[in-house]
């Protein structure tokens, strides 16, 4: 038992290595953004997705906070490798879908940071679940994270943001199309393109931007099958299932002045599906 837990913990462990490296090197390839000093804060940020946002802000010269819910090896993995990379980071056990934790992760913020250049809203949930089956404590569960989570971010993020601060909401392809089982989470995901548009009219004059990258399919340290793979890879005009680093570079982009004059934006990074 203790074996089997080991070799599958040692096989995640390569997973997560070989997807972050693939990030790194895309983030790093081609455009380097110079995010030199630039205090980031990315929620949810030790897997996937937001953990290829951290590492591309991180080798870009960033000092980068970000958080988890839940302990476990990739949390070990992401302390070690940003400790070997320059800058001041700091990785905070903070759950998004909780007020107090978010409080608690604004305040590790300006303790470590001593204020916020850019906000990544990365931290999400999801779930499959048929419509006549989704009860109301699922429904809330999804949108605590996905979109009162966001809101309570930025409103507690105020008083440290300095001016022409970036602030840029993870959304999804799937706010725009829908998909079947997923009617919370697509939810969810609408719901910040109202908060974007509505903050960036709010927050414009204060000189904040607000804009959302909506990734399409990514694959993380989720295990994809090859009926999956297959499908993705048909119905991509790239063919092929994203990776984190496909995400990191817009958003790095959207967090330097080569974007001052987008606000309220909504990129789709979804490989042409
Ligand atoms: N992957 C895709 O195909 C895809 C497509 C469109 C949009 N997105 C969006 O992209 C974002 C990242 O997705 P992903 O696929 O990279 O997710 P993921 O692989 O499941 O990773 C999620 C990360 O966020 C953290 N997290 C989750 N819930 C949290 C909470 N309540 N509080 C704090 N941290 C939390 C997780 O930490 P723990 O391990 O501690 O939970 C983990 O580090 C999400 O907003 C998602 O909706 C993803």
């Amino acid at each position: 038992m203790t074996a089997r837990l080991n070799r599958n913990t040692g096989i995640q462990m390569a997973r997560i290595k070989r997807i972050v490296e693939e990030a790194a090197e895309r983030a790093a390839g081609g455009v380097r953004f110079d995010h030199q000093g630039r205090r980031v804060l990315v929620t949810g940020g030790t897997r996937g997705i937001g953990r290829g946002i951290v590492l591309a802000f991180a080798r870009a010269g960033a000092n980068v906070v970000t958080c988890h819910r839940s302990d476990g090896p990739a949390v070990d993995s992401l302390v070690k490798e940003l400790s070997e990379t320059p800058g001041d980071h700091k990785v905070v056990k903070a759950d998004i879908g909780n007020e107090a934790d978010i409080e608690r992760l604004i305040g590790e913020c300006r303790a470590h940071l001593g204020g916020i250049d850019v906000v990544v809203n990365n931290a999400g949930s999801i779930s499959h679940v048929p419509f006549d089956k989704l009860d109301a404590d699922e429904w809330r569960r999804v949108l605590d994270v996905n979109l009162t989570g966001t809101f309570l971010v930025v409103q507690k993020a105020l008083p440290i943001l300095t001016p022409g601060a970036s602030i840029i909401n993870i959304g999804s392809k799937v706010a725009s199309v829908g998909i079947p089982l997923r009617s919370h989470y697509t939810a969810s995901k609408a719901g910040l393109v109202g908060l974007t548009r509505s903050l960036c009219k709010e927050l414009g004059p204060k000189g904040y931007r607000v804009n959302i990258v909506a990734p399409g399919p990514v694959e993380t340290e989720e295990e994809v099958t090859p009926e999956v793979r297959e499908r993705y890879e048909r119905l991509t005009a790239v063919g092929r299932l994203g990776v984190p680093g496909d995400i990191a570079g817009p958003v790095l982009f959207l967090a330097s002045d080569l974007a001052a004059f987008m606000t309220g934006e909504t990129i789709n990074v979804d490989g042409g599906i």
